[in-house]
């Protein structure tokens, strides 16, 4: 296969997550419900606090713009940056309904901040930086447009053993697709898996004060239903695996993923475990 150029790789995210943005709304209550914790934890390690201006990468359907708009008040601002306008045009609205006017949504490619030079004091970040093509650039625009002394912190997925919540469906797939090996430096869902990398890179960026912990958790569904049809309808590369699959292969897949989660039931539901590493670093003085 003929390696993607960088720009294809932004174009390919982009057209992605689009395509999925119907669903993200579709179950956003829902996720907003399971997953704020993280959002929770990337405020608090950005320290954020009020009158700041804040720069949240990736922000998708707001997660976590919208949470740090509310924790800088009206004295500060938060800028959510992502490729994909359809996603945007969700976090808009719930911006909307939250009453939050200290908090806009822009367009824009995280390796190209379109910011001056110490612009910000503080970037937050989740789920979004191994999807870049070149996370290096990525980590130099970052420590560019912070004020020296601010902070930035990411999460990003840890490794597929410690993720049933994405991974099962994935390895039904591979019992239909003769999956290759996926090459370990290439934009995808576990690029930023591996215990340093992306701290290597924020240091490598001149940042200081590095800090890494991988945060486990569990996300909770009613049934394997709720679970298989709330994951196949935002998450784009597991939506792009399926896609290669036949008619007749989707309804087995389905049928194969709601099965395999049975094992994580417990009395109040199902249960299945998230590992999501938490980056955190500095700007020097
Ligand atoms: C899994 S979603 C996460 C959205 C949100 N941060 C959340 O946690 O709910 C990944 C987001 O990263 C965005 N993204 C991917 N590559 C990007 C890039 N180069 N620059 C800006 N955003 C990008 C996608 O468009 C998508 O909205």
């Amino acid at each position: 296969m003929t390696q993607q150029s960088s720009q294809q790789i932004i174009e390919g995210q982009r057209q992605d997550w689009n395509r999925v943005a119907g669903g993200w709304e579709k179950w956003d209550r829902f996720f907003d419900e399971q997953m704020a914790f993280l959002n929770h934890r990337l405020v608090a390690d950005a320290r954020l606090r009020a009158g700041m201006q804040v720069l949240d990468l990736g922000s998708g359907t707001g997660y976590p713009a919208l949470l740090g708009a509310q924790t800088v008040g009206p004295s500060g601002s938060v800028i959510g940056l992502d490729l994909a306008e359809q996603m945007l045009a969700a976090a808009r609205r719930k911006a909307k309904a939250l009453g939050l006017a200290n908090v806009t949504f822009r367009t824009g490619d995280a390796t190209a901040l379109p910011f001056e030079a110490n612009s910000f004091d503080a970037v937050t970040s989740r789920f979004c930086l191994m999807f870049l093509p070149e996370i290096p650039k990525a980590a130099a625009e970052i420590a560019r447009v912070l004020k020296p002394g601010s902070w930035v912190v990411a999460a990003v997925w840890s490794s597929p053993d410690k993720n049933p919540y994405l991974m099962i469906p994935i390895n039904v797939i591979k019992q239909f697709l003769d999956l290759p090996q996926p090459d370990p430096t290439a934009p995808g869902i576990f690029r930023l898996a591996k215990p340093g990398d992306l701290a290597g890179m924020l240091q490598q960026a001149g940042f200081t004060n590095l800090s890494e912990e991988e945060f486990v958790a569990d996300v909770r569904f009613a049934s394997g239903e709720e679970y298989y049809a709330s994951l196949t309808d935002i998450a784009a590369p597991i939506q792009n695996l399926l896609a290669k699959l036949s008619d007749q292969q989707k309804i087995d897949a389905r049928g194969r993923t709601i099965t395999s989660v049975d094992q994580y039931r417990q009395s109040d539901g199902i249960a299945l475990p998230i590992a999501v590493r938490m980056v955190a670093a500095r700007k020097p003085r």
